[in-house]
């Protein structure tokens, strides 16, 4: 037996299972010992991981003396975001309680040791990118077995994306959805000491081993990791690598009271109310998000006034559908206590999002006129102008209540600003359909238009009708609508070339970085020459040109 062979083996062994000395945290009298009450359990699972994660991270510096000197190297975590406005927000939360536990959140997906994707599915490209992201991570979980990727949202609702990612993607190692995104830390800790009971198990077999063998490190090394030795250890090695997969059918009570980490020091989206229950006939959202839930007025004034404590100056209130908010108070009431609250708090600017154009009530409207700080902005999806499409889209509304729903809010407010989405090539779509979605588009004159086309959601209504609209009509229809549109912008943005008004500047410009970008207070983007200062305040701009989609200006 070669001696120096077998010293460096059990060497390799022990760095091996460096993590055997934090097993008191990991126990199963430490998760008997979890409360069983939210949102203390996951609150006392985050303390738990924190000590994890320290420990780790000493152990995991690669010198000595930085061991002796104390220094830790941090963990990184990245979150990557598709979609909607709801899953940003649910992406702030995760970014909380990753730094809660101890990562240092990075943008770098490639290089983090944790990689947290909050995934759409609202169409089905919102699907494609995400695997076409985890293709690309691929090769750096190889790299490095010990980066954890999670993936959440809305996607996972759905059976069979599931099964396609434990087939295409073992790598994966948890899967939760949207109605347990609070049980995060949970799930953390789970997959750790699924970790840590398989890296014991190695290295009891492969102590067995080196009784018996001459090996030398490099090829325990192998043994150990690919499992090119008995079989047990491989077995071992590939149990602990299976997803930690949690997937509701639907939600409990709303979980209040977690870490959140705000993406932009100055604003902030609040959740009022989770889920749909119109089932509009292509959308998947109520599938997969649940039925409506509103939170209560007082958590929703409370989460406001901290967040105006924190500076924010702008918040932007969060809801699949929030003119149906049911929380003792109707959405008007909430809005004009909301209102109230923001008088010298310090939150200058309040939005919200999304409207049904049903439920979209005269007292809204009149509460939004008379408010100080709700913003001169209105997102009303129109989806289709035809009222017989409207009908089978189950919108319960058509387009004379439409156009009348968008002439009373600009009667109420001359300088309000509208925006819209639109789907071109819904099932049974006809040009004269089309026609009529024209015609309302060139009746309102929406500041901005979302335009998507048509995508079919296996499981809503719409993906079993038959007459389908062929791919290239629908090109040219969406082509056709965006030239119309493209040119209303351009001419409604015209409408304040040259005047002066206030700018909530947000973050360097993507494409120029002697530029800040800022929000107009009806949403519209201001690109000015400013010193990143000015980030996170109010100033006035004056618009000096119209580039159609944005404008430039000066202070
Ligand atoms: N295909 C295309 N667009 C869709 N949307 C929702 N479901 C689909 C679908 N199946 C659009 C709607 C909605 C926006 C968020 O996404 O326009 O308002
Ligand atoms: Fe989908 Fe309609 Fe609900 Fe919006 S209102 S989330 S389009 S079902």
């Amino acid at each position: 037996m070669d001696p120096s062979g077998q010293t460096a083996a059990i060497k390799y062994l022990k760095e091996q299972n460096s993590t055997n000395m934090f097993h008191e945290l990991l126990t199963d009298e430490i998760l008997a010992a979890a409360p069983v009450t939210e949102p203390e359990r996951q609150h006392y699972f985050i303390g738990k991981l924190r000590d994890y994660i320290q420990m780790q991270a000493g152990a995991g510096s690669d010198s000595a003396e930085h061991m002796q000197a104390g220094a830790h190297r941090s963990l990184t975590a990245a979150v990557v975001t598709f979609g909607c406005q709801m899953n940003a927000r649910d992406s702030e939360k995760l970014e909380g309680i990753l730094s809660e536990i101890g990562y240092t959140i990075t943008q770098d997906e490639q290089a983090a040791d944790f990689v947290a994707f909050n995934t759409c599915t609202v169409r089905e490209n919102a699907n494609e990118h995400l695997y076409g992201r985890l293709g690309r991570l691929k090769q750096s979980k190889k790299a490095d077995p010990d980066k954890i990727i999670s993936i959440c949202g809305c996607m996972m609702q759905e059976a069979d994306e599931i099964e396609k990612l434990k087939v295409k993607y073992p790598y994966v190692d948890i899967i939760f959805g949207t109605h347990n995104l609070y049980t995060f830390p949970e799930l953390l800790f789970m997959l750790f000491r699924k970790r840590q009971h398989a890296a014991d198990e190695i290295y009891t077999a492969g102590k067995e081993v080196l009784r018996t063998s001459s090996d030398d490190r490099e090829r325990m090394e192998k043994l150990l990791r690919y499992g090119s030795g008995p079989s047990n250890l491989k077995d071992i090695e590939k149990l602990s690598r299976r997803p930690v997969i949690s997937v509701w059918k639907d939600s409990g009570d709303i979980v209040e009271k977690l870490p959140s980490r705000r993406k932009y020091s100055f604003k902030q989206g609040i959740n009022i109310m989770f889920g749909c229950n119109n089932f509009c006939s292509y959308c998947i959202v109520p599938y997969v998000r649940g039925r409506e839930k509103s939170r209560k007025p007082e958590e929703i004034l409370e989460e406001i006034r901290l967040a105006a404590a924190d500076g924010v100056k702008e918040i932007m209130l969060l809801g699949q559908n929030v003119n149906s908010y049911a929380g003792g108070l109707n959405f008007a009431g909430l809005l004009k206590q909301v209102d109230e609250l923001c008088d010298g708090i310090g939150i200058e600017r309040i939005r919200f999002m999304t409207s049904h154009p049903k439920d979209l009530s005269d007292e809204l409207i009149e509460t939004m006129a008379n408010a100080r700080h709700v913003c001169r902005q209105f997102h009303l999806p129109l989806q289709s102008g035809s009222s017989r499409i409207l009908q089978r889209m189950n919108r319960h509304y058509d387009k004379a209540r439409f156009l009348d729903r968008a002439a009373r809010l600009k009667a109420a407010m001359p300088d309000i600003s509208l925006s819209t989405d639109i789907i071109v090539g819904f099932p049974g779509e006809t040009e004269e359909d089309f026609l009529e979605t024209l015609d309302v588009l060139k009746e309102v004159r929406f500041d901005s238009a979302y335009t998507f086309i048509y995508s079919k959601r296996e499981g809503t209504p719409a993906a079993s009708y038959e007459d389908q609209v062929p791919e290239d009509v629908v090109k040219d229809r969406f082509d056709r609508l965006l030239e119309v549109q493209n040119r209303i912008v351009d001419e409604n943005l015209d409408r304040l070339t040259g005047a002066c008004l206030p700018v909530l500047f947000e973050e360097i410009s993507e494409y120029d970085k002697d530029l800040i970008t800022g929000k107009l207070e009806n949403g519209i983007t201001v690109h000015v020459p400013a010193d990143p200062s000015v980030i996170g305040t109010i100033r006035k701009v004056r618009l000096t040109e119209n580039h159609r989609f944005y404008y430039t200006g000066e202070l």
